[in-house]
């Protein structure tokens, strides 16, 4: 039988969280002066909460004390929790579920590789926590992405060897860890941002699942 792992990141890949990051981190961002774009915030994708605190401060630049830091931290974090009290499934991105539904059906496994720290709650609420073989989050992980490290991990947590695994990322950082573990990177985003990526798909309803079946057989 043919068997692959599929890595799948959280944030902007199985659920729409990512517009809820950017929300909070611009809060922040104007409580401090900086002007935070969007374009700006593609910095951010797939990064630590650290690491985008400190890309954020660069911006403004802005030299701030580690206690400041903890406290900008704190603030962000509640910010971004504030939106997920009432999440549900709804949240999960289109498309998404045929996919996790079509790969447990042919026996393939189904890894989540993100960033960040509140991916299991995230994934209860969103109700796919069951699909998932193993999951690999920013709690298990000291490198962030472009570190291929939350993706080695995810191979090795269901025996997979590198070669075998494809990853869904909708960061640029994302794509750049799994290309640099030599797996297959599957982009969902766009294009012109995502170039780096082996397959690009706006979102999960534009992949065919004969697209899946052919991953699986390669
Ligand atoms: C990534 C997001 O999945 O997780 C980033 O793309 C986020 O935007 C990172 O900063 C860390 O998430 P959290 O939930 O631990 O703050
Ligand atoms: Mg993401």
């Amino acid at each position: 039988m043919n068997q692959k792992a599929f890595i799948f990141d959280l944030d902007g890949v199985i659920v729409d969280t990512a517009k809820y990051h950017f929300l909070a981190w611009q809060k922040l961002a104007q409580q401090l002066g900086i002007d935070f774009t969007p374009e700006h915030n593609e910095e951010l994708k797939g990064v630590s909460r650290v690491r985008s605190l400190e890309i954020i401060l660069a911006l403004g630049n802005i030299a701030a004390s580690q206690e400041d830091k903890e406290i900008w931290l704190k603030q962000k974090n509640d910010e971004y929790l504030s939106y997920l009290v009432t999440m549900d499934e709804s949240e999960v991105l289109p498309g998404v579920l045929p996919v996790l539904d079509y790969l447990k059906q042919h026996q393939q496994k189904i890894v989540l590789g993100s960033a960040s720290k509140n991916a299991r709650p995230i994934l209860e609420k969103a109700k796919v926590i069951d699909y998932f073989d193993a999951v690999v989050d920013g709690n298990d992980v000291t490198n962030a992405k472009p570190d291929p490290e939350v993706f080695l991990q995810g191979a090795k947590k269901v025996h997979f060897p590198n070669e075998k695994c494809i990853v869904f990322e909708d960061s640029v950082a994302g794509i750049q860890a799994a290309n640099s573990a030599g797996m297959t990177s599957v982009g969902i985003g766009e294009e012109n941002i995502l170039h780096e990526a082996h397959f690009v798909f706006s979102d999960f309803t534009f992949i065919d699942l004969n697209f899946i079946q052919n991953l699986i057989n390669k």
